[in-house]
């Protein structure tokens, strides 16, 4: 296999599917390629910036799937139209069952705004997660990369990054200054690292 076949699901904004793609246009993503982008909200800012970076793109909303199961079966269906090899979770907020995570043994990546075992798990999610470090004190947080199995942030790591906490911080700086620091270096490493797995075969 020359390049590993990638999809990366999103909810948002997508700085960190933006991260990607300058990996990929920049060559620190050479073993693996961006072939689709699946967003679970319309009006995800993640899906133009797919678009604008030439990579296809679906929505696949749970409301109109009418169950969990459904809208799992969906993306389960494009995945394999567009035969992807490796499924990112960058900012998809939705939990993802075991009936799909373990049709994907070590396929699944995510990325968390924390060094996980902390401030990880079930309503950890986006700025939530930064404003429950700060409410702790902790004056380290950071970001992991994991693989995604049945237990929420509960899969193996694979990669994670310290990030100081600063005097003064709120939510959004804090979140900010871990996706420059830790995330956006991180996901494309562990993406590249994965990959060249697969494409080894391994
Ligand atoms: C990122 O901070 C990501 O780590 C987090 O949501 C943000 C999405 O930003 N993900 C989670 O909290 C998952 N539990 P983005 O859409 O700009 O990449």
């Amino acid at each position: 296999m020359e390049k590993a076949r990638i999809a990366v699901l999103v909810s948002g904004g997508g700085t960190n599917l933006q991260a990607l793609i300058d990996a990929q246009n920049s060559g620190r993503l050479c073993s693996g390629e961006i072939k689709l982008v699946i967003a679970n909200n319309a009006d995800a800012y993640a899906l133009t910036r797919a678009k604008t970076a030439g990579i296809a793109t679906e929505i696949v909303l749970k409301k109109s799937c009418g169950s969990q199961e459904a809208f799992e079966e969906k993306i389960k269906k494009l995945l394999t139209t567009h035969r992807i090899d490796l499924i990112v979770l960058a900012g998809f907020m939705s939990i993802l069952s075991e009936n799909f995570t373990s049709a994907y043994p070590k396929r699944i990546l995510n990325v968390h705004p924390s060094l996980i075992p902390a401030f990880c798990g079930a309503g950890f999610y986006g700025l939530r997660v930064h404003q429950e470090a700060l409410a702790y004190g902790v004056k380290v947080t950071g970001a992991t990369v994991h693989f995604v199995n049945e237990i929420p942030d509960g899969g193996e790591i694979i990669f994670q990054k310290a990030v100081e906490v600063q005097e003064g911080d709120t939510p959004e700086v804090l979140q900010k200054r871990v996706m420059e620091q830790a995330e956006w270096i991180i996901l494309p490493a562990a993406v590249e690292k994965v990959s060249q797995s697969i494409v080894k075969g391994s």
